[in-house]
């Protein structure tokens, strides 16, 4: 694996969860300007990616082509690189993407070169048709053992040929969660492996998504992550209180941050949420340890993530319907008076006391970054 491209949790947009399967070449170009424009760039999100319906026909030869919304991917990639940022693009194992475009099955060499020649830097592989050929089960389920066999040699197969094809591209496993692909993802190449379902833009899907994460990050670490699929910040579809639920869950699980909203119209307030330094830093702090959940009474839930320097993140979740005030004995957290405490999205510091009684709004989070 090519562990060295990714030492944090990869970050930067893609196109899936506004554009869907419509995203243009305008579109990426698009994306790539607004990043470099409101700053999203310089807080450290570098890698564009285009996601299902960019692919085209094959040539008689076998070379796969971009359909006529990419009019021409060499030089987007130039056009993207350009500007400090990196490409991505998609591909499926199957014959088929989920969006019924072609997918790579039997050319994944070809496909492996064609991306390194046009400049292609990442790389999404989704199961899709794959899974439907082997009777693979729905989300979260096992696989059968031939098929959980096969889909391990699938991603196996795609990145050994990017290897060959000798660009470094990360390989991102798209396969929804199942047969426990943590377990094996890295064995297969993987830079970081789909944990779950589709996210949505709406509150219960994405904490579903989010909380259903507690115990898995023994499984992340520089060069490989779990990857609870991508950020809808900015769609509209939650309060800011979720949105910033969304971002202090993703810091906390060390996420790949990958935006997923049209950054051409973005509000403010979304745009803060997606560039706030003190959560960026906890996800993408130095030692590369995922947090997880130290305590849950009913929908509030306490969870840390350990980090460089001594420092640690704590995250406060009031998941009910109401407001609550959330009684916390920081000493039983191991901080000590004479730690520094910042309330990250009060944007401000917290006198250290032995028990804190923050209010956390309804389905919102008080996230806490200290430092000894
Ligand atoms: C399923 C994946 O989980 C989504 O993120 C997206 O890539 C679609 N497929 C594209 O068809």
């Amino acid at each position: 694996a090519q562990s060295s491209l990714v030492p944090t949790p990869p970050m930067g947009w893609n196109s899936w969860n506004h554009f869907f399967q419509h995203v243009t070449d305008a579109d990426v170009r698009a994306a790539a300007d607004a990043m470099v424009a409101n700053g999203m760039r310089d807080a450290g999100y570098v890698y564009v990616n285009i996601d299902d319906g960019w692919q085209g026909t094959r040539r008689p030869d076998g070379t796969i082509q971009s359909n006529d919304r990419f009019p021409d991917m060499k030089t987007l990639a130039d056009y993207v690189h350009t500007r400090g940022l990196k490409l991505g693009i998609y591909s499926s194992p199957g014959l088929k993407t989920c969006a019924k475009f072609e997918g790579s099955y039997g050319h994944e060499m070809q496909d492996a070169k064609t991306y390194a020649a046009w400049g292609i830097d990442y790389l999404k592989y989704d199961l899709c048709s794959f899974g439907d050929k082997l009777t693979v089960a729905g989300n979260g389920d096992q696989a059968a053992p031939a098929a959980f066999a096969a889909q391990q040699e699938a991603y196996r197969k795609m990145h050994d040929a990017l290897v060959a094809a000798g660009r470094p591209i990360v390989f991102s496993l798209c396969q929804y969660g199942m047969s426990n692909v943590w377990e094996w993802g890295p064995e297969v190449g993987g830079n970081l492996w789909r944990t779950t379902g589709d996210i949505s833009d709406k509150y219960d899907r994405m904490a579903l998504i989010g909380f259903s994460q507690a115990g898995l990050s023994r499984y992340a670490g520089p060069g490989h992550w779990n990857d609870p699929d991508m950020l809808e910040v900015g769609n509209g579809g939650m309060t800011l209180d979720e949105y910033r639920t969304h971002m202090s869950l993703w810091a906390i699980l060390a996420a790949p941050l990958l935006a997923g909203n049209d950054l051409r119209h973005m509000k403010p307030e979304h745009l803060a949420i997606l560039e706030n330094k003190d959560a960026i830093a906890i996800d993408q702090d130095s030692l590369g340890k995922q947090g997880d959940r130290v305590s849950a009474l009913g929908p509030y839930e306490l969870w840390t993530k350990p980090m460089s320097h001594g420092r640690t993140a704590i995250a406060l979740f009031n998941r009910g319907e109401l407001a609550h005030t959330m009684r916390v004995n920081l000493r039983e957290l191991g901080i000590s008076p004479g730690a520094h405490i910042r309330n990250v999205w009060a944007n401000a510091d917290l006198p250290f006391s032995d028990i804190i009684n923050p209010i956390i709004p309804k389905h919102g989070v008080v996230l806490l970054l200290v430092t000894r």
